[in-house]
């Protein structure tokens, strides 16, 4: 396919006014939204309306003025419109692993007459290490997590868990999960469910309500353009709301937070599940980011986010480049999320040697290359210049080079 082709698929492109919402350093191709999404404009701004006028001059008057204290359920609506969520159902606060704390201990105590949780061995870190911990803490007798394959999953559960554990989409492959289904599944077998969905959030269409689920979480730097290190949310379905008695018992999860009463009393509804005071500054950027996903369709979302990854495909066959990369991620659009991931035994070099090509995707050990495809900025023009330069970076060899090779902290 010839540039003049791809440079029509962008003039055709509805959603490609939303590239202007974004702060994109003009010389970078930026391929990893699926780990640290862009800066918005709106959440630039909002940032230093927020340190200027409302920190710097309103000070402590804005929690109430600027509504700062009603910020986590204010922008939890927000994250809702977007996961299929009726009101009342989701906040913003803490990260990805407390908010896993939380509702694996309230699940547990939900289904109190079973101990298990069950999980994928595959399952994102935190997910698991969370889980280890919860084991340790309340004893290998009121819960055990077992690990198993993606395909063991169905026969497993008929071994009745108390609580089914998983990411939608998978951080390595991208390969999905059926929400849906699964969650049918363990609700058959009296299952509840706890889905991560750090990787789907704003690229997905998710309907939480419609699948019943139980509870959820997410990140919202990836894919929610948040900003680094923005809290996470926490999805949990209204008919379990009166049962959580989650276990970090901050005051800000209190009824009656400036009543100061020494005895904690769970406040009624979502915002029993926060714990301390919300970080603003990374909650106000989050919150302005949001603007982005007004008026969006998540359905033409998904269609471009689909076309963006078969377009890289194609490309890189067409430039010889996938005889070297090992495909990782399903070859059905369908069947993965906004990424693609490739195995290569000096993915790390690789990745570097396009860093220098100003072409951004990140590594994951031990040998993953892997691509996010954010359609609210990407162009189509933006993968052919990527495949141009994986082209490049294999031809030259550049990727061999000990500059490139050097093991950085975060990858
Ligand atoms: C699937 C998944 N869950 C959780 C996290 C991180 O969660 P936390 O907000 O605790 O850092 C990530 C980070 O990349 C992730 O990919």
């Amino acid at each position: 396919m010839d540039l003049d082709a791809i440079r029509q698929l962008d003039a055709e492109d509805p959603l490609a006014e939303k590239r202007n919402e974004f702060f994109l350093p003009k010389e970078k191709i930026y391929l990893d939204g699926n780990s640290l999404g862009p800066l918005t404009l709106v959440a630039k701004r909002r940032a230093i309306e927020v340190v200027d006028k409302q920190w710097g001059n309103d000070l402590i008057a804005s929690w109430n003025l600027h509504n700062w204290i009603d910020l986590p359920t204010n922008v939890g609506e927000k994250i809702a419109t977007l996961i299929g969520a009726a009101s009342g159902q989701t906040i913003c606060c803490d990260s990805v692993s407390i908010n896993l704390f939380k509702l694996l201990t309230c699940a547990l105590a939900i289904n109190n007459e079973r101990q298990s949780i069950l999980s994928t061995r595959d399952n994102f870190p935190t997910d698991l290490y969370i889980a280890e911990g919860v084991q340790r803490l309340l004893g290998d007798g009121r819960c055990h997590l077992e690990l198993v394959e993606r395909h063991e999953l169905a026969t497993r559960l008929e071994d009745k868990p108390a609580v089914l554990l998983l990411t939608q989409t998978d951080f390595r492959s991208g390969e999905l999960f059926d929400i849906e289904e699964l969650t049918s599944l363990a609700h058959a077998n009296g299952t509840l469910v706890i889905w991560d969905l750090s990787h789907s959030a704003g690229v997905l269409p998710l309907e939480l309500d419609k699948w019943q689920v139980d509870f959820a979480v997410g990140c919202t730097y990836k894919f929610l353009n948040g900003g680094p290190g923005a809290p996470a949310f926490l999805y949990a379905a209204q008919k379990h709301q009166d049962k959580c008695e989650q276990p970090i018992t901050g005051w800000m999860g209190h009824k009656a937070p400036f009543n100061f009463e020494s005895k904690y009393s769970a406040s009624d509804g979502m915002t029993k599940f926060l714990a301390g005071t919300p970080p603003i500054l990374s909650m106000s950027m989050l919150n302005a980011a949001l603007a982005s996903f007004e008026n969006i369709d998540m359905q033409q979302l998904r269609t471009k986010s689909m076309q963006l990854t078969d377009l890289f495909l194609t490309l890189l066959k067409e430039t010889g480049s996938s005889q070297q990369l090992q495909l990782c991620s399903p070859s059905s659009a369908e069947l993965r999320g906004s990424q693609l991931a490739f195995s290569h035994a000096k993915g790390f070099g690789i990745c570097q040697a396009l860093a220098a090509k100003q072409v951004i995707a990140d590594f994951r050990s031990p040998d993953l290359l892997r691509f996010g495809f954010s359609p609210l900025h990407l162009r189509y023009e933006d993968i052919w210049h990527c495949t141009q330069a994986i082209k490049e970076v294999l031809e030259e060899g550049m990727y061999l080079l000990p500059a490139f090779n050097k093991r950085l902290r975060v990858t």
